[in-house]
């Protein structure tokens, strides 16, 4: 009958305040209209006039005030049944989320068979059947277009799913284990351990790892911190580990180019704040069945190429 998200003195003033607000109501109408010197239509005017326009002195006419009547009598019992009064959860019981949950519940007895028509196939075959890719896609679009793009392409710490370039893999299998539990980045930041021209010389030999102009002194330097720093989860060539989602640095395609900034101020960036890239799991969201028909839908937007 009674939630607690607001504490009970605000519970309660709240509720004091709703229902003040609807008695005053009552109570004005109920003044005006005891006070009306005419019961019924008049040709008395009020007495005063502004550029020439009088008003009659008429009661209120009778629809209106019936109508102002029930627009209290609507509010009482909607706060009656609704929520509304504070922490006073209505008669009906309805919530907002219990309406969308039966309305989830719908929508999977009505459109589950649609999905799971697609279950028993593999993802290699749904990658190039065209119904099973116009699905996947509208799943897509709903799901996963916010961070990855409409296209797929990625953005600015979104990852592109239509290059071949991955953080954890491009197999199927790799592909839906991205989806399924999701994937949490860790890229330690390193100002302290470095300081700053350590984060400058680091920077500069990672540019030169896909070949970008750089400094060859600083470099040098930079190759050692990361020989000792970075190898572990980039590898000594650069070129990433996919069980760490760690980013080949070799292939110039960057997860994190600020469109405002040069490769190498990104880096740095990168390098003295650390990155914790977050993609949310679906299964728990989304079930099997859609995990599965996107994992094909991802899987195709790579094979395009
Ligand atoms: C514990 C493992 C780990 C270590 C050690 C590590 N990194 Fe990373 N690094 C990552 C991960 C994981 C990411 C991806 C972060 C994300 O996706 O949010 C990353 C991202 C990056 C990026 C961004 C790449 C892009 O595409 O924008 C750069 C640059 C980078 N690391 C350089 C370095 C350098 C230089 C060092 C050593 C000073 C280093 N990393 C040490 C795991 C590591
Ligand atoms: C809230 C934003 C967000 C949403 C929504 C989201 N993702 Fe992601 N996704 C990310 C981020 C961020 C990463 C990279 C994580 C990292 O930095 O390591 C990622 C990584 C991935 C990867 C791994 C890419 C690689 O290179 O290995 C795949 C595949 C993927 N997402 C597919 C999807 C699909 C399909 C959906 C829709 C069901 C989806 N994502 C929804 C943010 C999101």
């Amino acid at each position: 009958m009674f939630n607690d998200s607001l504490p009970t003195f605000w519970s309660i003033w709240v509720a004091v305040i709703t229902l003040l607000v609807i008695f005053g109501c009552l109570w004005l109408i109920w003044i005006v209209r005891k006070s009306e010197p005419y019961k019924e239509e008049t040709e008395e005017t009020m007495g005063h006039s502004f550029d020439g326009i009088e008003e009659y002195d008429n009661p209120l006419p009778r629809w209106w005030y019936f109508k102002f009547l029930g627009t209290i009598v609507f509010g009482l019992g909607y706060l009656a049944l609704y929520p509304g009064l504070g922490n006073f959860q209505g008669l009906l019981g309805w919530t907002s989320t219990k309406q969308y949950e039966e309305e989830v519940a719908a929508a999977e007895v009505r459109y589950g068979p649609v999905f799971a028509a697609f279950a028993d196939q593999p993802v290699e075959v749904l990658a190039s059947d065209p119904e099973a890719l116009e699905v996947g896609g509208r799943l897509y679009s709903n799901n996963c277009a916010v961070c990855h793009g409409s296209g797929g392409k990625g953005a600015y710490g979104f990852p592109n799913l239509t290059d071949d370039d991955w953080l954890y893999g491009g197999s199927v299998e790799k592909i839906r284990e991205s989806l399924n539990v999701g994937r949490v980045a860790n890229m330690p930041a390193w100002q302290a351990t470095l300081g700053d021209a350590g984060i400058e010389e680091t920077s500069h030999y990672v540019v030169s790892l896909s070949g970008r102009a750089h400094d060859e002194t600083l470099a040098a330097k930079g190759e050692q911190h990361y020989q000792t720093y970075c190898a572990a989860c980039h590898m000594p060539n650069g070129e990433g580990m996919h069980a760490l989602g760690a980013p080949n640095l070799t292939d110039d395609v960057w997860l994190y180019k600020q469109p405002n900034l040069t490769v190498i101020e990104s880096v740095k960036l990168t390098l003295r704040h650390g990155r914790q890239g977050v993609m949310p799991a679906q299964l728990p969201r989304l079930g099997e069945d859609k995990v599965h028909l996107l994992t094909a839908y991802v899987y195709s937007l790579s094979q395009a190429n």
